[in-house]
């Protein structure tokens, strides 16, 4: 009896510890989200500072790839620009004699040369773009310089959004250079932050000039050394430099690392596009960390053709129409649900088949940590471990995912607050 009473009391003052421990945590978390929403409000006033210091400020125009178009020579044998791009029907004669395969140049060019993949063949592209330290894979390199060597034919700018040390820079500009009928300064337009934090720093090189906190802008100027001239360098945050310079041929996208850059390299970049002619290249598409890519790609699968999936990284795209303005500024962040995310995400999926299919599986699952945390997306990986037991590429994928499950939630919804009003600075 006394033995009951004992163990009764003590379930009950186990009970009552547990409530007063629930309770207190209770208290704890919402002390964290009063400061996180705090800092979230901080966060949003910076920026709306920030928008409105960089309007304010008469240099926030690009200048540069504003008057690239002039600069493009008017060779004889060369029609290049807006002007005469109906007549050449494409791609430009190149210069006689000029080049190892310049007899190749008429055949080349346009839509139906982008469908026949031609960098497959991989034979063409200067040993030095394929030296250069970078985050690109050689078959990446060779469709950067077929694009700026063969495909470019002057209707708008080229863009390489994510330079790091210079890889696709190089990639764009040795075609540029190789082609004998541009002068410099040429079309392309990088863009590069040069900063070295914690995540970048478990990818530099070791060099004495490269340290946590620093710029590994040094590095980059020796390996784009000789082709400065085809470059026009903004170096910065891309988030601080609105596009402002017409219309766009070629878009590598190196650069959507996160639901907010994304946005605004939609934003920025997309209505830019010409129909039947601009290459979008979306770096990150055949990888398990960037599902805003697969979701935007969905979202906007009536404007674009796909051309060429690589086994890992790029993802290669001709646009098909026009996209409005409107459309463009979706905010694939914060206008379209949780639901309507997945959705896009499966039918992405449901496009591909093997390995590229298990990648996918994989960046489905970061996606439900996002959305509804580590659980959710633990399931996912557990079927994706099943369904590809045999992949040691999509288990390691799949490992990646959980490692960083835990921190998505949070930071998408800091990234929801943070893109809010987004749109009044672009
Ligand atoms: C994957 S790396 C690019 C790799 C490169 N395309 C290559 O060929 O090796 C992405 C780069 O984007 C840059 N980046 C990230 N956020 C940025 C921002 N807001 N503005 C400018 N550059 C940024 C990073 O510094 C990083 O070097």
């Amino acid at each position: 009896m006394t033995e009951a009473k004992d163990s009764g009391e003590q379930a009950l003052a186990e009970a009552f510890a547990h409530a007063l421990e629930a309770r207190a945590r209770a208290e704890r978390l919402a002390d964290e989200r009063a400061a996180s929403l705090e800092r979230a409000d901080r966060l949003l006033a910076e920026r709306a500072e920030l928008i409105s210091r960089i309007e304010a400020s008469p240099s926030w125009r690009l200048t540069a790839p504003l008057r690239w178009a002039k600069r493009i020579a008017r060779r004889p044998g060369a029609r290049f620009g807006r002007r005469d791009r109906g007549a050449a029907g494409g791609l430009a004669a190149a210069p006689r004699g000029e080049g190892p395969q310049s007899g190749a140049r008429a055949a080349a060019g346009g839509p139906d040369a982008l469908r026949r993949r031609p960098w497959r063949a991989g034979d063409e592209i200067p040993a030095r773009a394929l030296e250069i330290e970078g985050m690109i894979t050689p078959e990446e390199r060779r469709l950067l310089y077929w694009l700026a060597r063969r495909y470019f034919d002057g209707a708008g700018a080229m863009i390489d959004a994510g330079s790091y040390l210079g890889a696709s820079t190089v990639a764009l500009a040795a075609g540029l250079r190789d082609r004998g009928d541009i002068v410099p300064p040429g079309p392309l337009i990088a863009y590069e932050l040069f900063e070295v934090n914690e995540p970048m720093l478990k990818w530099l090189p070791r060099d004495p000039r490269i340290e946590l906190g620093g710029s590994f802008r040094a590095r980059f100027d020796d390996n784009v050394a000789g082709y400065e001239p085809w470059i026009s360098l903004i170096a910065g945050d891309i988030r601080e430099h609105p596009w402002d310079g017409g219309p766009i041929e070629v878009a590598f996208i190196d650069i959507a690392k996160s639901w907010e850059l994304n946005d605004f390299v939609i934003a920025n970049f997309f209505d830019q596009l010409i129909p039947g002619k601009s290459v979008l290249i979306q770096q990150d598409y055949v990888g398990e960390h960037h599902p805003w890519i697969h979701v935007t790609m969905e979202y906007f699968a009536e404007y674009f053709e796909l051309v060429e999936m690589f086994e890992v990284g790029s993802a290669v795209y001709l646009l098909r129409e026009s996209i409005p303005p409107a459309r463009a500024r979706t905010s694939i962040t914060r206008e379209l649900s949780a639901a309507q995310k997945l959705r896009l995400m499966d039918s992405a999926i449901e496009r591909l088949g093997g390995e590229r299919r298990g990648t996918l599986e994989c960046a489905k699952a970061s996606l439900l940590a996002y959305l509804a945390g580590e659980r959710a997306a633990a399931a996912q990986l557990d079927y994706v471990r099943a369904r590809y037991a045999e992949s040691e590429r999509i288990l390691a994928a799949a490992g990646s995912v959980a490692d960083v499950a835990p921190i998505l939630k949070p930071r998408l919804d800091a990234a929801m607050r943070e893109t809010t009003g987004f749109h009044a600075g672009g």
